[in-house]
Formats: structure tokens, C-alpha cells, sequence
């Protein structure tokens, strides 16, 4: 018989503490458990309300909100850079609501192909968990679908503001559209309706105009474009930087190596009002899913962990119903103290999806410590997860069983010719002294200048890589330069030297000067003085000796500061960012279509003049070169 060990009296109490002990530990382990749901809770049935295609939205929502543990919650809010997932069965652990490819994370194999596959493991993992909720991809198709190799690469917003035309931003939100869901990603991180004041900031081309009224239509038509049904599935479509992004003051960013993005919007409660939110209305309205909150600022609030703006304005006063979501390092800047508090400052400020480049694992923890905390409350979290999941069955995730568009819509010849469409009505007429253009049949042209035949300055940032590329990309693109030779008439002699080393005796008719601006994104666009290099000057002046007429194509994503050099130049054209269609500039050029293009935002003529007010008034009251509004 094996010594058992004789209860006396002594012993009782050790014994009583011992079980108690056991038995507190026995069930707390089992509360994590159940909260952790690593316990297998049982997948609900086939016709659980939630899964029933003709049901109410909101009561499938309500259905499925009711069936979730704390942890599956928590997972449905974080959105993780797929880059820092550790592992893709991670999705299943964690109940990862949606992933991104935030700039320049790509597939093992960087082809359209490369993305579809990568995107739909992702989702096969996301059918695996108990409640089958379909996972979010998101990008950024800032222009086009422009992190996949031969996507047709439209013009940046800039161009599409100064085409002021409502039906071409749908059209090329939709072909977006088309092209993006093509690879399998079902959420875009467009359109911006951010409001540039100030031309050094290196962000000024992913907007549209710094008129409230042109983004609040054009904002609208671009919503109605992407919410196009391909399949049987819409896009989720994402409109930022909310609130006030584009009107920071030069030198406060709160990125060291930034100057003016990331940094103060000044409190203006008039033009929170007049001119920052109308757009926001408009894009709620049209049926905007989500709304970006940006790095930005407003006084010494951060906008990220204000209540004020994220629920008592967008969400309360503007009846925003769709879901927030942070920017990539909005959810670690909410507090001065610790990412935990931070987490729960923009959570409660009306956060409802986080933003987690790293550490996705940190946030689950952090935010399921506050709500048994009571730092964060449980409704808080519920109205969050229901807004995020409204959003995928409002746009069909749930339900889908028709494929996607056809990979090969990507870089399709109808996309592209809408592409080239929309180079030419983005394209602003400046100069035309003598009637210098549209260029003639038969003439001998000069041709020279950084981007004259330089795709990725022509496409700027955000396009293959975040920064963008400088040099030629081959799939599928053209140069203004192959535009140029293309579209010249018979008869027409064109000549091409970058640097505008002609040997030519006799002057040309026309010297072309394509002038560029190295693409760039963000912060690392930022510039103190944003102006033609010094080369390229050079080139406008080699070009004056070659021909009797010289004609600046500038192709950049702001106006650039010309010091008057202008008034020696015969002609003069803005030609933004125009994309993978250089057709598209070479037509205005030798007008085969008409210049129709004005100026979204106001040309200063100095950096005195900066910040320009939305009504057009420069910081020290002089007259700027070219007012919002011209083009010949
Ligand atoms: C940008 C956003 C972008 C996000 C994801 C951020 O740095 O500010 O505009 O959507 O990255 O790529």
C-alpha cells in the first residue's frame, strides 16, 4: 500500500487553501481559455442568421456580433502589414480581420499572377477560422492598381482634379476597380481628399484640387466609380487623411525627417466646417466605406485619440456608419506614454480597425487587457467590430460565388486608352505665345529634358515601389518621348537628346523641353524649394540656341516654383504625373485633342507666399503667378 499521507487537523486548512487555489487557477484557466478561444467553440450551423444572403444587413451583423468571443472581436479590428505577419496560420490564431500591402510589401512573385495567388492564401486561411469571416486586402491604387507590373497606371489625383471632369474620375475609379480586384484584393486605400496648401509638401499630388468644392465632386464621382460590382462583390473603398491633411505648417512634423506631412493642421473651427469635412459628407453620401484617419495634427491634438473629431464630427454630426481605420503608425502616436495607451486613446477616440505594421500580437494583448480593465468598454468594441463587419456584407464578402474579374483585365487595352484619355484632359495649357502649339505636321522638333523619356517619373510615386521608380519600366508603358513618335504626323522630323546635345547647324522649329521632378512619397518628398534642377535648366537653355520656339512640358506633382525663367519660354504646359500613357501628352501636344485642363490649386511665385488659403490669398498678400481656375 503506498503511504497516504493522514489528514489531521493540522493539515485541513493547507489542504482547504490548496483546493481553493486549484480552484481559482482551474477557472481562470478556463475564462482564458474560453476568451482566448483556444477552447474549440462549436462553428455555428449552416443556417446560423448571419450566413443567410437575403437577410437584413444589420440583423446579420447582430447575429454574428452575438457569437463572438472577446478575442475573435479583437482580431476582426487589427489589420496587419502582411510583411510583419509571422505566420499565415497567424490569421486563424489571431481572427485577423483584414491585411495590407502597405508600400512596397509584394508578393514572392511580382506579377499580377503572384498577387492573385498570394492574396487568396491569405483568404483560405481566413475561411478556416470558426466563423468563417472573409478577410479585407487592402492597397493603396493611389492611380490604378500601381504596385503590380503592368497595371495601367493613371494620373495622380493632381492631373484628375485639373480635368475637373466628375465622369472620367469615375471611370478611371472604376477601371481601378476592375483592376484590382482582378488580383483578388477587395479594399483600396483611395481616394484623398486632402487639401494642399502648401506646394513643399510632398503629398500635393495624391489630391485633387485645395478647393473643398472640387474634391467634395470630385471625391463623390470616384466613390460612385469604385463601388461598381465586379463579380458579385463591391470594393471597399477607403477615403483619408481625415481631417485636415494638406494644411500643416512647414517644419512642425512630428517625423524627424519629414518638414511639413505628419504635421500641424492649426485649429480653424470655420474651416473644420467649410472646408475640411464637406468633401467627407460628400463621400458618405456616394456610400464611402471607411474613412483613413491622418498623421496629421489638428492644434495639439492628435487627430488619432481626438473624440471631437473622429465621433462627435465624422461619426455623430456627419452620420458616418461605415469604419475607421488608423494610418500605418497612427495607433502608436495616440499617447505620449505607452503604445497600451495609446491603443485605447485612439480606440476610444472612435478607432474601430487598427493599422499594425509590427506587432499585431502586442495590440491584441494590450487592447484585451484594457477591456477586462475597463479601459476600453465591451460596446465600445462591439460598435466597432459592427461597423467593420456591416462593411463586408454590405459588399458582398460573405456571399460571393462568382470569380473576380479576369486577371487580364489588368493592363487591359480599354484601361489603358482610358489612361491615355485622361493624360490629355489633365494637362494644363500655361504659355502659348505665337500659337506655338499645338505642334505642327512637318516640322522638326527638338526633344530633350529628365523626363521626356523617364516612365517612372512620368508615374511618381506610389507606382512598383512607395517611393516610385526613376528610369523606364518596360511592361507595358510609354514614355512621353515613344508618345511623341508615335503620334507626330508623317513628315514630322523628331530628335532626342536628354541633355539637348543637338549637332544640328540649323535651328529646329520647336525645341521640347521635358522637365522633371524625381518621384517621391510622403515626408520623403517634402521639399524647401521645389523648383526645376539645375540641369534641366540647362537644358532649356540649350534648347533656345537649337530651335526658334521652346515649349517646357513640366512633368512633377506640384506647381514648381519658376522664378520668371518662364517669361523667355514660348510655351508652356503642366503635365502632372500622367501615368503609363505618354500618348496621352503627345496628343494636347500635336492637338489631336484639345487642351480642355485648368489649374486645381493656385501656382505661387515664391515660397513668401505659402501657405495659400483656400480662397486663394498667399501668406504675405502678393498676387500669385497663376490663379486656381487658369489654363488656356
Ligand atoms: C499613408 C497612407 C497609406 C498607408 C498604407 C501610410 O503611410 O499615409 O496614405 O494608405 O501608408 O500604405
Amino acid at each position: 500500500m503506498p503511504h497516504r499521507k493522514k489528514t489531521t487537523l493540522k493539515t485541513l486548512p493547507l489542504i482547504k487553501l490548496g483546493v481553493l487555489l486549484a480552484g481559482v487557477y482551474l477557472i481562470c484557466t478556463a475564462a482564458y481559455y474560453v476568451s482566448h478561444s483556444r477552447v474549440q467553440l462549436p462553428s455555428p450551423p449552416r443556417n446560423a442568421l448571419y450566413k443567410l444572403k437575403n437577410a437584413p444587413i444589420d440583423a446579420r451583423v447582430k447575429d454574428l456580433v452575438s457569437r463572438m468571443t472577446l478575442t475573435e472581436k479583437i482580431g476582426q479590428m487589427a489589420l496587419v502589414d502582411k510583411d510583419s505577419l509571422i505566420k499565415p496560420v497567424d490569421i486563424v490564431r489571431y481572427n485577423i480581420g483584414g491585411l495590407l500591402s502597405g508600400a512596397s510589401t509584394k508578393p514572392p512573385t511580382n506579377t499580377a499572377q503572384g498577387w492573385k495567388d498570394m492574396v487568396e492564401g491569405y483568404k483560405e486561411q481566413a475561411a478556416k477560422t470558426r466563423l468563417q469571416i472573409p478577410l479585407l486586402y487592402g492597397v493603396d491604387a493611389n492611380h490604378g492598381n500601381s504596385n503590380v507590373p503592368g497595371a495601367t497606371v493613371f494620373p495622380h489625383s493632381i492631373g484628375l482634379g485639373a480635368s475637373g471632369n466628375a465622369e472620367l474620375v469615375q471611370q478611371v475609379a472604376d477601371a481601378t476597380t476592375q483592376e484590382v480586384a482582378a488580383v483578388g484584393v477587395n479594399w483600396i486605400y483611395s481616394p484623398s481628399l486632402d487639401e494642399p496648401t502648401d506646394i513643399r509638401w510632398g503629398r500635393v499630388y495624391e489630391a485633387f484640387s485645395d478647393s473643398s468644392t472640387l474634391n467634395a465632386v470630385l471625391g463623390a464621382a470616384y466613390i460612385r466609380g469604385a463601388k461598381v460590382t465586379t463579380g458579385d462583390t463591391q470594393m471597399v473603398v477607403t477615403a483619408k487623411h481625415y481631417i485636415g491633411a494638406g494644411a500643416m505648417q512647414w517644419n512642425t512634423s512630428m517625423n524627424k525627417k519629414y518638414k511639413i506631412d505628419q504635421g500641424i493642421t492649426p485649429v480653424d473651427e470655420s474651416r473644420l466646417d467649410q472646408d475640411y469635412l464637406p468633401p467627407y459628407l460628400a463621400v458618405i453620401q456616394a456610400g464611402v466605406d471607411s474613412v483613413m484617419v491622418g498623421l496629421n495634427r489638428y492644434g495639439n491634438d492628435r487627430v488619432i485619440d481626438s473624440h471631437y473629431l473622429l465621433t462627435d464630427k465624422l461619426k455623430t454630426e456627419l452620420g458616418f456608419k461605415g469604419f475607421v481605420v488608423s494610418d500605418w503608425y497612427g495607433m502608436y502616436e495616440g499617447s505620449k506614454t505607452s503604445i497600451y495607451q495609446s491603443n485605447i486613446n485612439a480606440i476610444n477616440a472612435g478607432v474601430d480597425m487598427a493599422m499594425l505594421p509590427y506587432n499585431y500580437k502586442g495590440f491584441v494583448r494590450d487592447v484585451t487587457e484594457a477591456v477586462q480593465d475597463n479601459q476600453i468598454s465591451q460596446s465600445r468594441i462591439d460598435d466597432a467590430v459592427s461597423r467593420i463587419l456591416y462593411e463586408k456584407f454590405k459588399a458582398g464578402l460573405f456571399d460571393s460565388t462568382v470569380a473576380p474579374p479576369p486577371i487580364s483585365d489588368v493592363g487591359s487595352t480599354a484601361h489603358r486608352a482610358l489612361a491615355r484619355k485622361a493624360a490629355s484632359a489633365s494637362a494644363v495649357l500655361l504659355k502659348n505665345n505665337g500659337q506655338v502649339l499645338p505642334l505642327k505636321a512637318g516640322q522638326h522638333i527638338l526633344v530633350a529634358g529628365s523626363g521626356a523619356d523617364n516612365f517612372g517619373r512620368q508615374a511618381g510615386g506610389w507606382t512598383l515601389e512607395w517611393q516610385g521608380v526613376d528610369g523606364n519600366w518596360p511592361i507595358g508603358t510609354t514614355s512621353i518621348l515613344a508618345g511623341l513618335k508615335q503620334v507626330a504626323p508623317v513628315g514630322t522630323k523628331i530628335e532626342y537628346s536628354q541633355n539637348a546635345s543637338f549637332a544640328t547647324s540649323q535651328k529646329a522649329d520647336v525645341g521640347l523641353a521635358i522637365v522633371s521632378e524625381k518621384p517621391a512619397a510622403e515626408g520623403w518628398g517634402d521639399n524647401p524649394n521645389p523648383t526645376l534642377s539645375a540641369s534641366d535648366l540647362q537644358v532649356i537653355a540649350q534648347l533656345k540656341k537649337h530651335a526658334n520656339n521652346v515649349v517646357v512640358v513640366i512633368v512633377a506633382g506640384r506647381p514648381l516654383l519658376l522664378n520668371n525663367q518662364f517669361s523667355s519660354w514660348d510655351g508652356l504646359v503642366m503635365a502632372w504625373l500622367p501615368g503609363s500613357e505618354g500618348e496621352g501628352i503627345a496628343d494636347v501636344l500635336f492637338g489631336k485633342t484639345r487642351f480642355t485642363a485648368h489649374l486645381p490649386l493656385p501656382w505661387p511665385a515664391n515660397i513668401a507666399q505659402l501657405p495659400i488659403a483656400s480662397n486663394g490669398k498667399t501668406k504675405d498678400g502678393t498676387s500669385v503667378l497663376f490663379t486656381r481656375g487658369f489654363g488656356l
